[in-house]
């Protein structure tokens, strides 16, 4: 495990998500579901679309570009089992949302 912070709580609104680069040129989506918090890979494994800039809503996000839904709490693909998204484990310090990614 290599928890790494990336966010700080206040800077996702709640009921919303966020792209955060990681790494150089490597992006999750970190999401505020009142309070707790869950990152999924932001690339959409369908054809690619952000997931952070999808809508958020009954513990699921929805891709912008063709609407495929993705459980937040472990990235499969509701309308599609082959799709899955990677998840990664979020820890909470302080206000400090660190991800395992
Ligand atoms: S790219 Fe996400 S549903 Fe098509």
């Amino acid at each position: 495990m290599a928890f790494r912070k990336v966010a700080q709580r206040g800077e996702v609104a709640e009921g919303s998500g966020r792209i955060i680069e990681v790494a150089p040129g490597r992006f999750i989506a970190l999401f505020n579901v009142g309070g707790n918090f869950y990152a999924l890979d932001n690339e959409c494994p369908h054809e690619g679309g952000p997931l952070g800039e999808g809508d958020v809503d009954r513990g699921c996000v929805t891709c912008p570009w063709h609407g495929f839904r993705f459980d937040l709490s472990n990235g499969a693909c509701l309308n599609a089992p082959r799709l899955k998204v990677a998840s990664f484990a979020v820890r909470l310090e302080g206000e400090d949302v660190l991800v395992d990614a």
